[in-house]
């Protein structure tokens, strides 16, 4: 029998010792970078992606270890994004994972310079890992497309170019769920599959893309129901900014109903699959979150 709770506090539990591990390379940069990518990452995250890339290695058969440098990689990029994007020129939050955003403690400069760097710590660390072999190079090549101009950053564009627009398209917001968000939450299911020889690799793509779909969904809903302090960033900016969201598209109760159809799409998914206990409940976690 699955002990849920047991098998999610190991999986943050390895996060965090592989995460000390990590920052000791930040030894040995100058201090004010190494502060600000430090600050930007070690703590406040629900570490979502780290913990599906653990849970859906395991389901695979593969070990944490197999996988310890991507799970580094995944955040670090990830938490990059976060420090972009509350730029003053993106979404000018000065809110992030409950403390002040890394710009605004460490000033712009210094946010840029510091999501620069996580971005490229990203790479470097997955590269430097013992035995790098074909298969972590097909997984990093995912990375680098999901994260990149053909996923989240196109999705961040596309994210911006629609603020403010007097076109509602169900598809454009799609297509910005799918580059800004899905494609990083597919990531960890993706390269669990490459490197057990492509197992389930359809099905962990369905699921991920629908996860991403729910995930986005309910950030939306969170930004217009929850307050700051429950979500650590700034409420109801995404209609004070006027973004293109599953609220403007849907309403505040249609957006329910698109999120509880991805949540029943992977359900669905999940079911082609064995040994996928903790993924049925870790997915039903996220259908239920509220921050
Ligand atoms: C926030 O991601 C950005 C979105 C993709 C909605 P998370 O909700 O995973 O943020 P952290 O890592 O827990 O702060
Ligand atoms: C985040 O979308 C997408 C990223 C790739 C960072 P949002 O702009 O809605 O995320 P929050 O609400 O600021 O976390
Ligand atoms: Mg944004
Ligand atoms: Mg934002
Ligand atoms: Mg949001």
């Amino acid at each position: 029998m699955l002990n849920y709770n047991a098998e999610y506090e190991k999986y943050l539990k390895f996060f965090s010792q592989q995460l000390n591990i990590a920052l000791k390379s930040f030894d040995n940069i100058p201090q004010n970078l190494a502060e600000p990518m430090t600050y930007a990452i070690i703590d406040g995250g629900k570490r979502v992606r780290p913990v599906l890339l653990f849970a859906t290695a395991e389901m695979l058969g593969l070990s944490l270890d197999d996988v310890k440098e991507f799970a580094i990689a995944i955040e670090s990029i990830h938490s990059y994004s976060l420090v972009h994007d509350d730029l003053p020129a993106m979404d000018n939050d000065d809110y992030r994972r409950g403390k002040f955003s890394t710009h605004k403690k460490f000033g712009e400069a210094y946010g840029i310079l510091a999501g620069d760097g996580l971005l490229n710590f990203a790479f470097e660390y997955v590269l430097s890992k013992d035995n790098f072999n074909m298969l972590d190079a097909k997984a990093l090549k995912l990375l680098a497309e999901y994260a990149g101009i053909s996923g989240m950053i196109a999705g961040q564009v596309l994210d911006l170019a629609n603020e403010k627009s007097a076109v509602i398209s169900e598809q454009i917001l799609y297509s910005i769920y799918e580059n800004k968000t899905a494609k990083l939450l597919m990531c960890p299911l993706l390269i669990s599959s490459i490197k057990s020889n492509g197992k389930y690799y359809d099905e962990l793509k369905e699921l991920g893309l629908n996860i991403g779909y729910m995930f986005q969904i309910s950030d939306d809903i969170m930004d217009a129901e929850q307050s700051s302090e429950h979500i650590g960033k700034t409420a109801n900016k995404d209609q004070v900014q006027d973004k293109l969201t599953a609220i403007k598209v849907f309403g505040l109760e249609g957006a329910k109903e698109r999120r509880e159809y991805h949540y029943n799409k992977c359900l669905a998914c999940l079911d082609k699959m064995q040994n996928a206990d903790f993924l049925y409940q870790f997915v039903k976690k996220l259908y239920e979150r509220t921050k």
